[in-house]
Protein backbone atom coordinates (compact mmCIF):
# COMPACT_ATOMS: atom_id res chain seq x y z
CA UNK A 1 0.00 0.00 0.00
CA UNK A 2 2.80 2.20 0.73
CA UNK A 3 4.48 1.91 -2.63
CA UNK A 4 1.15 2.25 -4.17
CA UNK A 5 1.37 5.48 -2.86
CA UNK A 6 4.84 6.68 -3.22
CA UNK A 7 4.79 5.42 -6.82
CA UNK A 8 1.60 7.27 -7.42
CA UNK A 9 3.57 10.34 -5.81
CA UNK A 10 6.03 9.81 -8.37
CA UNK A 11 4.42 9.50 -11.33
CA UNK A 12 1.94 12.42 -10.76
CA UNK A 13 5.59 14.71 -9.94
CA UNK A 14 6.96 12.90 -13.28
CA UNK A 15 3.57 13.78 -15.02
CA UNK A 16 4.04 17.56 -13.68
CA UNK A 17 7.84 17.94 -15.05
CA UNK A 18 7.60 16.54 -18.00
CA UNK A 19 4.22 19.73 -18.56
CA UNK A 20 6.41 21.62 -17.74
CA UNK A 21 9.66 20.70 -19.50
CA UNK A 22 7.86 20.26 -22.88
CA UNK A 23 7.24 23.93 -23.72
CA UNK A 24 11.10 24.37 -23.85
CA UNK A 25 11.63 21.10 -25.31
CA UNK A 26 9.21 22.37 -27.96
CA UNK A 27 10.77 25.34 -29.06
CA UNK A 28 14.01 23.42 -29.62
CA UNK A 29 13.11 20.15 -30.85
CA UNK A 30 11.66 21.11 -34.05
CA UNK A 31 13.77 22.49 -37.30
CA UNK A 32 17.49 20.67 -36.55
CA UNK A 33 19.00 23.05 -39.57
CA UNK A 34 18.10 26.20 -37.10
CA UNK A 35 20.54 26.82 -34.41
CA UNK A 36 18.40 27.85 -30.80
CA UNK A 37 19.31 31.22 -29.18
CA UNK A 38 18.97 32.34 -25.85
CA UNK A 39 15.45 33.76 -25.21
CA UNK A 40 13.96 35.35 -22.03
CA UNK A 41 10.47 33.93 -22.90
CA UNK A 42 11.38 29.79 -22.69
CA UNK A 43 11.21 27.54 -19.80
CA UNK A 44 8.88 27.29 -17.47
CA UNK A 45 9.74 30.72 -15.51
CA UNK A 46 9.65 32.85 -18.71
CA UNK A 47 8.87 36.22 -19.08
CA UNK A 48 9.90 39.08 -21.66
CA UNK A 49 12.37 41.89 -21.06
CA UNK A 50 10.14 44.76 -21.49
CA UNK A 51 12.91 47.53 -22.46
CA UNK A 52 13.52 44.35 -25.43
CA UNK A 53 9.82 44.77 -26.36
CA UNK A 54 10.51 48.03 -26.63
CA UNK A 55 13.21 47.77 -28.85
CA UNK A 56 11.41 45.09 -31.26
CA UNK A 57 8.30 47.43 -31.82
CA UNK A 58 10.91 50.19 -32.71
CA UNK A 59 12.80 47.68 -35.33
CA UNK A 60 9.28 46.40 -36.52
CA UNK A 61 7.74 49.75 -37.00
CA UNK A 62 10.97 51.39 -38.89
CA UNK A 63 11.69 48.35 -40.85
CA UNK A 64 9.57 45.15 -40.61
CA UNK A 65 6.04 47.56 -40.86
CA UNK A 66 7.05 48.84 -44.49
CA UNK A 67 5.84 45.63 -46.24
CA UNK A 68 4.36 43.27 -42.72
CA UNK A 69 1.06 44.60 -41.59
CA UNK A 70 0.06 42.96 -38.23
CA UNK A 71 -3.45 43.21 -38.35
CA UNK A 72 -4.79 41.12 -35.35
CA UNK A 73 -2.49 43.60 -32.78
CA UNK A 74 -4.08 47.05 -31.34
CA UNK A 75 -2.49 49.98 -30.70
CA UNK A 76 -3.52 49.78 -27.04
CA UNK A 77 -2.16 46.37 -26.81
CA UNK A 78 1.35 47.59 -26.20
CA UNK A 79 0.08 48.77 -22.43
CA UNK A 80 -1.55 45.37 -21.93
CA UNK A 81 0.17 44.01 -18.81
CA UNK A 82 2.49 40.94 -20.06
CA UNK A 83 3.50 43.46 -22.99
CA UNK A 84 6.06 45.78 -24.08
CA UNK A 85 4.63 47.96 -20.99
CA UNK A 86 4.04 51.68 -22.46
CA UNK A 87 2.26 54.04 -20.87
CA UNK A 88 -1.16 54.45 -21.97
CA UNK A 89 -0.53 58.32 -22.91
CA UNK A 90 2.68 56.85 -24.92
CA UNK A 91 0.42 54.74 -27.11
CA UNK A 92 -1.80 57.57 -27.61
CA UNK A 93 1.49 59.09 -28.99
CA UNK A 94 2.51 56.09 -30.62
CA UNK A 95 -0.98 55.61 -32.47
CA UNK A 96 -1.55 59.32 -33.37
CA UNK A 97 1.67 58.99 -36.40
CA UNK A 98 -0.90 56.97 -38.21
CA UNK A 99 -3.65 57.70 -40.68
CA UNK A 100 -6.83 55.54 -40.84
CA UNK A 101 -9.65 55.77 -43.06
CA UNK A 102 -12.81 56.16 -41.25
CA UNK A 103 -16.48 56.54 -41.96
CA UNK A 104 -19.03 56.77 -43.08
CA UNK A 105 -19.79 60.21 -42.28
CA UNK A 106 -23.13 62.14 -42.38
CA UNK A 107 -22.87 63.04 -45.78
CA UNK A 108 -21.65 59.52 -46.50
CA UNK A 109 -17.64 59.92 -47.36
CA UNK A 110 -15.31 58.20 -45.66
CA UNK A 111 -12.40 60.26 -43.96
CA UNK A 112 -8.71 60.12 -42.48
CA UNK A 113 -8.61 60.59 -39.06
CA UNK A 114 -5.09 60.14 -36.49
CA UNK A 115 -5.58 56.29 -35.57
CA UNK A 116 -6.41 55.67 -31.71
CA UNK A 117 -5.37 53.25 -29.26
CA UNK A 118 -8.42 50.90 -30.13
CA UNK A 119 -6.80 51.12 -33.89
CA UNK A 120 -5.29 47.71 -35.13
CA UNK A 121 -1.60 48.50 -36.33
CA UNK A 122 -2.03 50.16 -39.72
CA UNK A 123 -1.34 48.14 -42.61
CA UNK A 124 1.82 49.28 -45.21
CA UNK A 125 -0.44 48.26 -48.00
CA UNK A 126 -3.67 48.37 -49.18
CA UNK A 127 -4.09 44.99 -50.00
CA UNK A 128 -2.37 42.12 -50.59
CA UNK A 129 -2.53 42.41 -54.47
CA UNK A 130 -0.74 45.66 -54.10
CA UNK A 131 1.72 44.17 -51.61
CA UNK A 132 2.73 41.71 -54.18
CA UNK A 133 3.07 44.35 -56.79
CA UNK A 134 5.59 46.20 -54.40
CA UNK A 135 7.28 43.11 -53.62
CA UNK A 136 8.19 41.42 -57.21
CA UNK A 137 5.11 38.90 -56.74
CA UNK A 138 5.99 37.46 -53.04
CA UNK A 139 3.44 39.00 -50.58
CA UNK A 140 5.26 39.57 -46.91
CA UNK A 141 3.18 37.49 -44.84
CA UNK A 142 1.14 39.13 -41.57
CA UNK A 143 3.04 39.53 -38.85
CA UNK A 144 0.10 39.38 -35.99
CA UNK A 145 1.28 35.43 -34.98
CA UNK A 146 4.33 34.60 -37.44
CA UNK A 147 6.67 33.74 -34.36
CA UNK A 148 4.02 30.39 -34.06
CA UNK A 149 2.75 30.08 -37.80
CA UNK A 150 6.36 28.72 -38.20
CA UNK A 151 8.19 25.72 -36.84
CA UNK A 152 10.35 26.49 -34.08
CA UNK A 153 9.37 30.20 -34.70
CA UNK A 154 11.75 32.20 -32.28
CA UNK A 155 14.67 30.61 -33.73
CA UNK A 156 13.61 30.01 -37.10
CA UNK A 157 13.07 33.99 -37.43
CA UNK A 158 16.17 34.83 -35.92
CA UNK A 159 17.93 32.09 -38.17
CA UNK A 160 16.37 34.26 -41.10
CA UNK A 161 17.57 37.49 -40.68
CA UNK A 162 20.92 36.81 -39.94
CA UNK A 163 20.87 33.97 -42.81
CA UNK A 164 21.73 36.38 -45.29
CA UNK A 165 24.67 35.87 -47.89
CA UNK A 166 25.90 38.15 -50.30
CA UNK A 167 26.89 35.81 -52.89
CA UNK A 168 25.13 32.41 -53.92
CA UNK A 169 27.77 29.55 -53.37
CA UNK A 170 29.29 27.66 -56.89
CA UNK A 171 27.01 26.91 -58.89
CA UNK A 172 23.91 28.29 -56.89
CA UNK A 173 21.67 30.45 -59.98
CA UNK A 174 20.05 33.09 -57.94
CA UNK A 175 16.61 33.90 -59.50
CA UNK A 176 15.72 37.77 -60.48
CA UNK A 177 15.09 39.88 -57.70
CA UNK A 178 15.77 36.82 -55.09
CA UNK A 179 18.46 36.59 -52.19
CA UNK A 180 20.06 33.82 -51.27
CA UNK A 181 19.69 32.66 -47.24
CA UNK A 182 20.30 29.50 -45.36
CA UNK A 183 17.65 30.01 -43.31
CA UNK A 184 14.66 30.11 -46.31
CA UNK A 185 13.30 26.53 -47.70
CA UNK A 186 14.59 27.05 -50.92
CA UNK A 187 17.42 29.20 -49.65
CA UNK A 188 16.00 32.19 -51.98
CA UNK A 189 13.77 34.65 -50.64
CA UNK A 190 12.12 37.90 -52.40
CA UNK A 191 13.20 39.71 -49.08
CA UNK A 192 15.78 41.88 -49.49
CA UNK A 193 18.01 41.47 -46.19
CA UNK A 194 16.10 43.95 -43.78
CA UNK A 195 18.71 44.22 -41.00
CA UNK A 196 21.99 46.41 -41.60
CA UNK A 197 24.22 47.46 -38.52
CA UNK A 198 23.06 50.51 -36.99
CA UNK A 199 19.31 50.91 -39.07
CA UNK A 200 17.36 51.50 -35.89
CA UNK A 201 18.50 54.03 -33.49
CA UNK A 202 18.89 52.59 -29.55
CA UNK A 203 18.50 55.02 -26.65
CA UNK A 204 19.18 52.82 -23.63
CA UNK A 205 22.74 51.77 -24.70
CA UNK A 206 21.79 48.73 -26.21
CA UNK A 207 24.32 47.45 -29.47
CA UNK A 208 22.99 48.32 -32.35
CA UNK A 209 23.97 45.52 -34.37
CA UNK A 210 21.96 43.08 -36.95
CA UNK A 211 22.15 40.23 -34.15
CA UNK A 212 20.30 42.97 -30.82
CA UNK A 213 17.65 44.08 -33.89
CA UNK A 214 16.91 40.33 -34.49
CA UNK A 215 16.65 39.18 -31.08
CA UNK A 216 14.35 42.39 -30.11
CA UNK A 217 12.22 41.83 -33.22
CA UNK A 218 11.85 38.11 -32.78
CA UNK A 219 11.08 39.09 -28.88
CA UNK A 220 8.40 41.37 -30.22
CA UNK A 221 7.18 39.08 -32.51
CA UNK A 222 6.84 36.21 -29.75
CA UNK A 223 4.64 38.65 -27.78
CA UNK A 224 2.32 39.78 -30.41
CA UNK A 225 1.84 36.40 -31.27
CA UNK A 226 1.31 35.06 -27.33
CA UNK A 227 0.42 38.15 -25.66
CA UNK A 228 -1.07 36.19 -22.48
CA UNK A 229 2.52 33.80 -22.36
CA UNK A 230 3.55 35.35 -19.22
CA UNK A 231 -0.29 34.79 -17.38
CA UNK A 232 -0.04 30.94 -18.86
CA UNK A 233 3.27 30.49 -17.37
CA UNK A 234 2.75 32.28 -13.99
CA UNK A 235 -0.26 29.72 -14.19
CA UNK A 236 0.90 26.75 -15.19
CA UNK A 237 3.72 27.54 -12.26
CA UNK A 238 1.13 28.16 -9.48
CA UNK A 239 -1.03 24.87 -10.31
CA UNK A 240 2.14 22.61 -10.44
CA UNK A 241 3.11 24.20 -6.78
CA UNK A 242 -0.91 23.27 -6.04
CA UNK A 243 -0.59 20.06 -7.24
CA UNK A 244 2.51 18.71 -5.37
CA UNK A 245 1.44 20.18 -2.56
CA UNK A 246 -2.07 18.35 -2.78
CA UNK A 247 -0.20 15.25 -3.59
CA UNK A 248 2.16 15.80 -0.44
CA UNK A 249 -1.49 16.27 1.72
CA UNK A 250 -3.07 13.32 0.00
CA UNK A 251 0.03 10.78 1.38
CA UNK A 252 -0.09 12.13 4.37
CA UNK A 253 -4.01 11.66 5.17
CA UNK A 254 -3.91 8.44 3.69
CA UNK A 255 -1.10 7.60 5.79
CA UNK A 256 -3.27 8.77 9.03
CA UNK A 257 -6.61 7.07 8.48
CA UNK A 258 -4.91 3.69 7.30
CA UNK A 259 -2.65 3.88 10.55
CA UNK A 260 -4.74 2.12 12.59
CA UNK A 261 -5.44 -0.69 10.42
CA UNK A 262 -3.72 -3.88 9.88
CA UNK A 263 -2.20 -4.95 6.60
C1 LIG B 1 10.94 45.61 -48.40
C2 LIG B 1 9.92 44.75 -47.86
C3 LIG B 1 10.23 43.92 -46.63
C4 LIG B 1 10.74 44.34 -45.42
C5 LIG B 1 11.17 45.75 -45.02
C6 LIG B 1 10.77 43.19 -44.56
N1 LIG B 1 10.28 42.10 -45.22
FE1 LIG B 1 10.09 40.22 -44.49
N2 LIG B 1 9.33 39.58 -46.27
C7 LIG B 1 9.16 40.36 -47.39
C8 LIG B 1 8.67 39.53 -48.47
C9 LIG B 1 8.37 40.00 -49.88
C10 LIG B 1 8.54 38.22 -47.97
C11 LIG B 1 8.12 36.96 -48.72
C12 LIG B 1 9.38 36.30 -49.21
C13 LIG B 1 9.20 35.15 -50.14
O1 LIG B 1 8.16 34.49 -50.06
O2 LIG B 1 10.13 34.90 -50.93
C14 LIG B 1 8.96 38.29 -46.56
C15 LIG B 1 8.96 37.21 -45.72
C16 LIG B 1 9.30 37.27 -44.39
C17 LIG B 1 9.19 36.18 -43.45
C18 LIG B 1 8.57 34.81 -43.75
C19 LIG B 1 9.56 33.81 -44.18
C20 LIG B 1 8.87 32.48 -44.39
O3 LIG B 1 9.27 31.50 -43.76
O4 LIG B 1 7.89 32.41 -45.17
C21 LIG B 1 9.65 36.62 -42.24
C22 LIG B 1 9.70 35.82 -40.95
C23 LIG B 1 10.07 37.98 -42.44
N3 LIG B 1 9.84 38.36 -43.74
C24 LIG B 1 10.61 38.76 -41.42
C25 LIG B 1 10.89 40.12 -41.56
C26 LIG B 1 11.33 40.95 -40.45
C27 LIG B 1 11.50 40.48 -39.01
C28 LIG B 1 11.49 42.19 -40.96
C29 LIG B 1 11.98 43.43 -40.23
C30 LIG B 1 13.22 43.31 -39.53
C31 LIG B 1 11.14 42.13 -42.38
N4 LIG B 1 10.77 40.86 -42.69
C32 LIG B 1 11.20 43.22 -43.24
C33 LIG B 1 9.41 41.71 -47.49
C34 LIG B 1 9.94 42.50 -46.49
Amino acid sequence: MKNLALNTARFVAAGILAVSLSAGAALASEGAAVESQSWTFTGPFGTFDRAQLQRGYKVYKEVCANCHSMKLVKFRNLADPGGPGFTEEQVKVLAAEYEVTDGPNDDGDMFERPAKPYDAFVSPFANDNAARASNGGALPPDFSVIAKARPNGPNYIYALLTGYEEEPPAGVELRDGMNYNHAFTGNQIAMAPPLSEEIVEYTDGSPMTVDQYAHDVVSFLMWAAEPKLEERKRMGLQITIFLLAFAGLLYFTKQKLWSDVDH
